[in-house]
């Protein structure tokens, strides 16, 4: 019989119905892959030490992030093409966010326009990442548009001046298959059809080389800010100082993220950059982390370790192509009941009561 008890299991479901271009794209990380193991397992190496006896029979998972009332701690990463995992791709992602009561941070290159994503599920809360691109004009377009169709903050990747170096996506020529678009960039004369045409390189390396800025600094962080009202997040953060840059740059919050392991292969795990980080920021904006949240233990140790909420990325993929809605559905649901399981299991009632004293330093155990 086959279980689903796990994140571990789904993904299994997910890789017995992707297409090869597909699983490729999604499990894939850069160069010999060491960061995008090490995130998951840097989170197996931090032990808890619970506390007992603590009257632990009513919980609150409830929090707040940028201002907002999320259900729990726990939101939905950027990732690109979920067309790719299943025909309704961002919509059954963001019904099931909705359902939830957690935020989806809905990419650029989604396929799915974000005016129809969200004309389709009112009252939702995504957030909008973006980059930015060398035509300042299209990326202020975009901003506005995200406005316009009703996100509430936009999120800014930071770690991609270029594509990192992705092996699987090169050896299998990853590309967008012809029936699919990018139709964010429609009218906005970026280059969205290269990404059609994976041959030596991935289709999307080159995507992004002909129409990222690499030159982008943190004035144009001031810039992106003046563009809107939105609250502005700065993803791709591993660095105490850039926190502090990104802070006095406008931004009301950063996403600690090695995008997965995508980027640049052997940066540190995303949960060993924490703390330095919330050490820096954690009193002035909300930090957030994602990479490697598979358990709700690991939700736990991040939010001991000072983040306001963690993203998955991968996992909701996974939700997505195992069965469209109800699978990204599933995802959120075991996670949030291995949180609220491992809360009761430490002695915490609710999510302000999470402390650093719940982690076993190494000199403790
Ligand atoms: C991503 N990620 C990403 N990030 C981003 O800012 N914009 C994007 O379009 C994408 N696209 C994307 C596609 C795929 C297939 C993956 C796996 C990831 C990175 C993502 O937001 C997040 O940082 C990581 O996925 C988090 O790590 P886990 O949860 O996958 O371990
Ligand atoms: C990725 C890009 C699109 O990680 O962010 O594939």
């Amino acid at each position: 019989m086959t279980h689903t008890l796990n994140l571990f299991d789904i993904e299994q479901h997910a890789l017995q119905v992707l297409s090869s271009n597909a699983r490729e794209y999604y499990l894939g990380g850069a160069a010999d892959e060491i960061t995008l193991r090490a995130n998951v397992s840097a989170f197996q190496h931090i032990f808890l030490r619970p506390r007992i006896l603590a009257d632990v029979a009513e919980r609150s998972l409830q929090t707040s992030v940028l201002e907002q009332s999320w259900t729990m701690p726990i939101g939905i990463a950027p990732t690109a093409m979920q067309k790719l995992a299943h025909p309704e791709g961002e919509h059954a992602t963001l019904k099931a966010a909705q359902k939830l009561g957690v935020p989806m941070i809905c990419s650029t290159t989604a396929t799915v326009a974000i005016e129809d994503l969200m004309h389709a599920q009112k009252g939702a809360n995504t957030w909008f990442q973006v980059y930015v691109y060398k035509d300042r004009e299209a990326t202020r377009e975009l901003v506005q548009r995200a406005r316009d169709a009703g996100c509430t903050a936009i999120v800014l990747t930071a770690d991609t001046p270029y594509l990192g170096k992705r092996e699987r996506e090169a050896r299998s020529g990853f590309h967008l298959p012809p029936d699919m678009e990018l139709p964010n960039y429609r009218g906005l004369g970026i280059g969205a059809m290269n990404v059609s045409e994976g041959k030596e390189a991935s289709g999307l390396a080159q995507h992004f080389s002909q129409n990222i800025d690499p030159a982008l600094c943190w004035s144009d962080i001031d810039w992106l800010a003046a563009q809107t009202a939105l609250p502005l997040v700065v993803k791709g953060v591993l660095r105490a100082d850039d926190a502090i840059m990104a802070w006095k740059h406008g931004a009301k919050g950063v996403i600690v993220s090695n995008h997965g392991g995508r980027q640049l292969d052997t940066a540190i795990p995303s949960i060993h950059a924490l703390p330095a980080i919330t050490d820096a920021v954690g009193e002035v904006i909300d930090v957030m982390l994602d990479g490697g949240i598979r358990r709700g233990t690991d939700v736990l140790k991040a939010l001991a370790l000072g983040a306001k909420a963690v993203f998955l990325g991968r996992p909701v993929l996974y939700g997505l192509a195992w069965q469209g809605e109800q699978g990204v559905e599933r995802v959120l649901e075991i996670v949030r009941e291995e949180f609220d399981l491992a809360m009761a299991l430490c002695g915490i009632k609710s999510v302000k009561d999470i402390h650093p004293d719940i982690l076993a330093l190494p000199h403790q155990h």
